[in-house]
């Protein structure tokens, strides 16, 4: 099939209430239109996600997203006008008329413009805002290519776009409006980097700081979040696994004496780092070894970075310090 005769089909099983999976340029996601019920419904059953966790709708224009909002405050219309289409999520004051479902009770909605040409076709064919949350089990790794959620979801329609180019879930920035002036959030660290969001704003003559929140503020970005399914470890500083290092993981973990790790090995690129950390972290899973290791080391830090590591360490089982 072309990619719009599946595009097509897509459409008809979301009209029908059906999910469906759609290439973004983060991650997978697990869609349904934001006017159908039971789509949505469909998407927190199958990824057994607890009702809690709010949903980002994605729109294909700036339109659809006023549509959803109450306010569109200067700071979301600077983000907005030079991140979208990307890997931006603006969380803003809901519209009225947006499902509860997909907020989550919250009276903020999160809103998204892919980039994915794929992904916008298929939020125009559908006529519709589509709803939708990275395309794995709650509380798993994401998926960055198809054969990833047909892994997980074998029974679920996916619109194959190619591998996702950026690899980590969207940025998710909070704008809030209070009394003493606009603050902005950072509530998920992302391929938009703080440092690139404040730029943004000082081009658009708004002076307003990027704050970080702690992770309860995004209810889904908790502490235990895309673990891959045997222990992935984080070993701060050393070039590689010592003996003894290697025998306090076995410990740790109870795993059979024997056992080898398998070296997870981030790209010193850290844009080619994000795109294949997933696709890495599910390899190193298959390979049969009881353990993930991966190093921290000093100079993967700052941008890109940030997100990276807020990553590894959500997915990480434990961190061990730098030998003596
Ligand atoms: O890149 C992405 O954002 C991908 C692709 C598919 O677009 N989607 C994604 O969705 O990562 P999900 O559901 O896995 O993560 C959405 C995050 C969650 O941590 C959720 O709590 C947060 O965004 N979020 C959504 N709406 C929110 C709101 N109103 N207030 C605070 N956090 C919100
Ligand atoms: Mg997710």
């Amino acid at each position: 099939m072309s990619i719009d005769q599946d595009i097509q089909a897509a459409r008809a099983l979301l009209r029908k209430g059906e999910v469906v999976a759609m290439p973004t340029e983060t991650v997978y996601g697990l869609a349904a239109p934001i006017d159908n019920e039971s789509g949505l419904k469909r998407i927190f059953a199958v990824k057994e996600r607890p009702l809690f966790d709010p949903l980002i709708v994605h729109v294909a224009d700036i339109r659809d997203a006023m549509k959803v909002v109450r306010s569109w405050p200067a700071a979301a219309a600077a983000l907005a006008k030079k991140f979208w289409p990307g890997p931006l999520t603006l969380v803003l004051p809901k519209a009225a008329g947006v499902n509860s479902l997909i907020t989550a009770g919250l009276d903020t909605v999160g809103v998204r413009m892919p980039a994915h040409p794929v992904a916008q076709k298929l939020i125009r064919a559908t006529g519709c805002p589509l709803a939708a949350p990275s395309a794995n089990k709650f509380g798993k790794t994401s998926p960055t290519k198809a054969e990833h959620v047909r892994k997980s979801f074998p029974e679920i329609f996916i619109v194959d776009g190619g591998p996702s180019e950026v690899g980590l879930e969207s940025t998710v920035v909070e704008v809030r409006e209070g009394p003493s002036g606009t603050g902005l959030f950072l509530l998920r660290p992302g391929a938009v980097t703080k440092e690139m969001i404040e730029a943004a704003l000082v081009e658009a003559g708004i002076s307003i700081s990027v704050d970080r929140l702690t992770s309860s503020a995004s209810p889904g970005h908790t502490e235990n979040h895309y673990m891959p399914v045997i222990p992935l470890v984080i070993v701060d500083g050393a070039m590689r696994l010592s003996e003894s290092l290697r025998a306090r993981i076995i410990d740790d973990f109870q795993l059979s004496t024997g056992s080898i790790g398998t070296e997870l090995k981030l790209d010193s690129n850290p844009k080619l780092a994000a795109r294949s950390l997933y696709a890495k972290m599910r390899d190193a899973s298959d390979t049969g070894s009881e353990f993930i290791w991966v190093v921290r080391r000093k100079e993967n830090s700052g941008g890109l970075w940030e997100a990276i590591w807020d990553r590894l360490e959500r997915a990480a089982s434990k961190t061990y310090p730098a030998p003596p």
